[in-house]
């Protein structure tokens, strides 16, 4: 399988790899630490003892890299000139099964204007038009309607809702996860 490049381009944002450098580690700690209170109703990494320092970050950089070099994932940062304003990547990529998962956040004041919604189609290009992936699914919580929203957008089909799949400790509460996915031929019937 061909590798993901490691900048994507797009109209108004760019998707960069994220290096494991401390300068990038100091920078996404930065963006991570002051979206935290927005981020922790869904993402269980960030909780203030998940984000004391930026050696946590750096550290969170060097399982991305080895996963890029095994094939197995990958994380861009999404940065708005020359300012990061979240993250975007796949997980469990499954070379057999041409198949992988996504996630993704932005910081709470660069929400609604539609940067994740580019962030994911130049993702989805790549993953499809270049990678050669097959499936791309997203688990959401029933509650986030906005990531909900994000997805539609781009055409995934909604398949089912895991119940308690997943616990939030930070919110003392089980997650139903609503898995959606889209596959090659649809996304590529949408853009042709
Ligand atoms: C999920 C998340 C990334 C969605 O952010 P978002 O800004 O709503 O998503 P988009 O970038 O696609 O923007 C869509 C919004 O921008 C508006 N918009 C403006 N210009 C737009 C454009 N050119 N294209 C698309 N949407 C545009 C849309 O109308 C929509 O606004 P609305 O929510 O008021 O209807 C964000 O809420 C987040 O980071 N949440 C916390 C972490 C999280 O939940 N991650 C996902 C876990 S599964």
């Amino acid at each position: 399988m061909k590798k993901f490049k490691k900048v994507l381009k797009g109209e108004r944002i760019m998707l960069r790899f994220l290096e494991p450098s401390f300068e990038i580690a100091k920078i996404v700690f930065e963006t991570t630490s002051r979206s935290r209170k927005h981020l922790t109703p869904w993402m269980e990494w960030a909780t203030e003892k998940g984000l004391q320092k930026a050696e946590q970050t750096f550290a969170f950089l060097q399982g991305c890299k080895n996963g890029y070099e095994k094939g197995t994932q990958v994380d861009y940062g999404i940065f708005l000139g020359k300012k990061h304003i979240g993250n975007v990547g796949l997980f469990d990529i499954n070379e057999k099964y041409k198949s992988a998962e996504k996630g993704g956040w932005l910081c709470p004041e660069e929400q609604g204007n539609g940067y994740m919604t580019e962030a994911i189609s130049l993702l989805l290009k790549e993953a499809f038009e270049e990678v050669g992936l097959n499936r791309i699914q997203s688990r959401i919580d029933e509650k986030n309607t906005k990531s909900q929203a994000a997805i539609k957008r781009q055409g995934f089909t909604y398949e089912g809702t895991g119940r308690q799949t997943a616990f939030i400790e930070s919110e003392n509460r089980w997650e139903n996860l609503m898995t959606f996915s889209i596959l090659k031929n649809e996304w590529m019937k949408k853009n042709k």
